[in-house]
């Protein structure tokens, strides 16, 4: 891959796929709200070789997004687009739910801003007739936890939006890969109270990512056992299920 776009590419594992990926001759563009934060993955980048782009802007504004995005495909044109910017909300210590401001915001980032990204650029990448689109979903997307239904629901929505894609795009050369990852260590992860089973760190699944974009896989599901354990609940009669997953439950910290 010579020239890549990863939005949520100030911390976490948009920052380590970022990493991971910079080399000589590639190109890297990172997008995010944090200009302080995206300068100083940028200038990880260009340590190891790489040449990078960075804009400030919000995933869920659909104007400036295309307009940067179409300016930086003229410029060089992308193979892989990556929408990976998430933000996540449940129920809260105090027990209240999510609320329909953050249900909103969950939904507006995770599933319309990934939208944002991949929409404008699908018509270059049919035309070119190659690329490669990497969704980060999550193992939520498997099965509704009981206590992030609007984060669920997005996740849920953007792995269908790439199963949906995949079999249409690979008849035009672009390739799809769904990415559901388990827990990992980010400041996501740190508002998250709660048992977080397969812990993995965001090197390792971005290293995950990567190997799967370069294997040309559909699907990437990082650690495998925690997303066939989800899979296979949803194969339950709902009331077996639903008790399954209470086992699941977990709050979300406002820090
Ligand atoms: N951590 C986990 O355990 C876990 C598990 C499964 C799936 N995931 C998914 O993996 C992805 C990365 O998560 P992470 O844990 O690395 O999260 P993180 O450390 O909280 O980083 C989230 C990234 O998204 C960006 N972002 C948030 N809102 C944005 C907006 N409106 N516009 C543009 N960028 C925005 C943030 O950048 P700015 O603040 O600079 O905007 C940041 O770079 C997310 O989609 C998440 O849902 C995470």
């Amino acid at each position: 891959m010579k020239s890549i776009v990863i939005t949520g590419a100030s911390r976490g594992l948009g920052a380590a796929m970022a990493r991971h990926w910079a080399a000589p001759g590639v190109t890297v563009a990172l997008i995010g709200r944090d200009a302080v934060a995206l300068a100083a993955v940028a200038a990880a980048c260009e340590a190891a070789g790489a040449t990078t782009r960075q804009a400030v802007l919000d995933v869920r504004d659909a104007t400036a997004m295309s307009a940067q995005l179409l300016a930086w495909d003229n410029a060089l044109p992308f193979d892989l687009v990556v929408a990976n910017a998430g933000v996540t909300a449940g129920t809260r210590p105090d027990g209240g739910l999510e609320g329909p401001e953050a249900a909103a915001l969950v939904i507006g980032v995770n599933l319309q801003g990934a939208l944002n990204l991949v929409e404008p650029l699908l018509p270059r990448l049919l035309a070119r007739g190659a690329g490669r689109v990497v969704l980060v979903a999550s193992v939520a997307a498997f099965r509704g936890l009981p206590d992030s239904p609007a984060y669920c629901a997005s996740k849920a929505g953007l792995w269908a939006y790439g199963e949906s894609l995949r079999p249409l795009l690979a008849l035009r050369g672009v390739g799809v890969t769904t990415v559901a990852p388990g827990f990992f260590h980010s400041a996501m992860s740190e508002k998250f109270i709660a048992n977080q089973p397969f812990k993995l760190t965001a090197e390792t699944v971005a290293a995950r990512v990567a190997r799967a974009v370069a294997k040309g896989r559909g699907r990437c599901i990082v650690p495998r056992r925690m997303g066939y354990m989800l899979r296979l609940l949803e194969l339950l009669p709902a009331p077996i299920a639903d008790r399954a997953v209470r086992l699941f439950r977990f709050s979300v910290s406002d820090g």
